[in-house]
């Protein structure tokens, strides 16, 4: 309730913010643009003077402020907390309200950020901003210059409004993740046509210089020999004795030829006796594999397959290294494929570095880290990338668990 109201008026004036509230949101899906309109209106409906609007990045457990009313709108983008720290990191990691009436630097709760001026402010109210499923997504606080005991009522009132606020932010995430999507599909739809054309050069290539050439030689030492055989049979015994070799070399190419373009034989062993024949087919590579036994939908498998594949291959081309970790494993909702090498590592920062439509480097196989990235995208997950020169390597995967059964193929 609103002080120096009455609880019809108080409950007026409430009704008249969440609909207000309302009002904001459904206006669009700028999720920047709303939180800020929320954080006014909110300092205006409550009769205070500050109001903070905080998101939580689940994956780097950080708090970023993202909505704030003036003067603080300027530092939007450029607070962060981390969860457990602060008044509004505590409320984060505990999921409930907290308030301080006054005296805060009393309070081991609080920490002082001097951009946001917490000496001009006596009481604060901070509470979380909690999705109808109770997914945390952020924090909602809210700071008085005089000094003030906020009732019951204020908090009711404050989580109502972090209740619609957080409906509002789980729309423009899952709104932005579709659009993000999308995109990777087109951009991934424009490379596997590419990727194909320069397979086809590849195989081309493969086998004119390869295959073809061996092949011709065969003929002309089989020739040789069937003509040595009457008068020199010892000759036409060395002709033939070439013409083998060279059968098996041409045998041999043909079996890589077919390799590299064969999709492993997931089905047959599963991804984890995959990923373990895989590592083992680098005879460079000291490859250590943790790979738990899961089984999921097809292209997600082929996707792990295939960016432990390239990892591998980087790790064997560029790294040096002494020995690599390849591990697979499944926490609740999401499989991590994880290659880690402790070789060369390089600048994850310069500009060859392929980055999805960037102008990363195209060698034969035209995969690479910005396809890695691509596939990444495209099965809604993500790859991180740490490395620094003289520092290794480690390239991580992270995608939405898809069990066999919903696969839609
Ligand atoms: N494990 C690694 N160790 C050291 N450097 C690496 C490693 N992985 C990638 N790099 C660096 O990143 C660059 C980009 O890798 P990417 O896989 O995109 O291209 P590429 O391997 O050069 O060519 P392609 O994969 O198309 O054949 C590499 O050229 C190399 O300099
Ligand atoms: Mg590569």
């Amino acid at each position: 309730m609103i002080p120096g109201l009455g609880a019809d008026a108080g409950a007026e004036r409430e009704a008249r913010l969440l609909s207000r509230v309302m009002d904001t949101i459904s206006a669009g899906l700028d999720l920047d643009r709303i939180l800020q309109g929320v954080a006014a209106l909110v300092t205006e409906t409550t009769d205070t003077d500050v109001c903070f609007v905080h998101l939580l990045d689940d994956r780097a457990r950080m708090l970023q402020l993202r909505g704030a009313t003036p003067p603080f709108d300027t530092l939007v983008g450029s607070v962060e907390l981390a969860v457990g720290e602060g008044v509004a990191g505590w409320v984060a990691d505990h999921g409930e309200p907290y308030m301080i009436i006054d005296n805060k630097t009393a309070d081991p709760r609080y920490r002082y950020i001097p951009a946001l001026r917490g000496e001009d402010y006596t009481s604060m109210l901070s509470v979380p901003v909690v999705t109808p499923l109770g997914h945390l997504v952020g924090v909602l606080n809210v700071h008085t210059r005089e000094r003030r005991e906020f009732s019951q009522a204020d908090v009711d009132l404050l989580r109502s409004v972090a209740g619609l606020v957080a409906g509002a932010i789980e729309n423009a995430r899952l709104h932005r993740r579709l659009a993000d999507r999308e995109e990777a599909l087109e951009r991934f739809a424009e490379r596997t046509v590419e990727w194909q054309e320069q397979e086809r050069r590849r195989l081309a290539h493969e086998i004119h210089d390869g295959i073809s050439q061996r092949i011709v030689s065969l003929f002309f030492h089989l020739s040789a020999a069937a003509d040595a055989i009457p008068a020199d049979p010892a000759v036409a015994a060395e002709q033939v004795a070439r013409a083998q070799e060279l059968a098996a070399a041409a045998l041999d190419e043909a079996r890589s030829a077919i390799a590299g373009l064969r999709p492993p034989v997931l089905d047959d062993l599963g991804l984890a006796a995959s990923l373990d024949s895989l590592a083992h087919s680098f005879p460079t590579l000291d490859v250590r594999v943790e790979a738990a036994e899961l089984r999921m939908a097809e292209h997600a498998e082929t996707a792990v397959y295939r960016t432990a594949q390239e990892a591998l291959q980087n790790v064997a081309k560029h790294a040096g290294a002494q020995s690599v970790r390849l591990r697979l494993s499944r926490h609740r909702d999401r499989v991590v494929l994880e290659v880690a090498d402790d070789g060369a590592g390089f600048d994850t920062a310069a500009p060859s570095v392929g980055s999805p439509g960037g102008p990363g480097p195209a060698g034969p196989t035209g995969f690479g880290l910005a396809g890695m990235r691509e596939r990444a995208e495209l099965l809604g997950g993500q790859l991180d990338l740490a490395a620094a020169p003289g520092r290794g390597t480690t390239v991580r995967l992270t995608i939405p668990f898809l069990p066999a059964a919903q696969s839609a193929g």
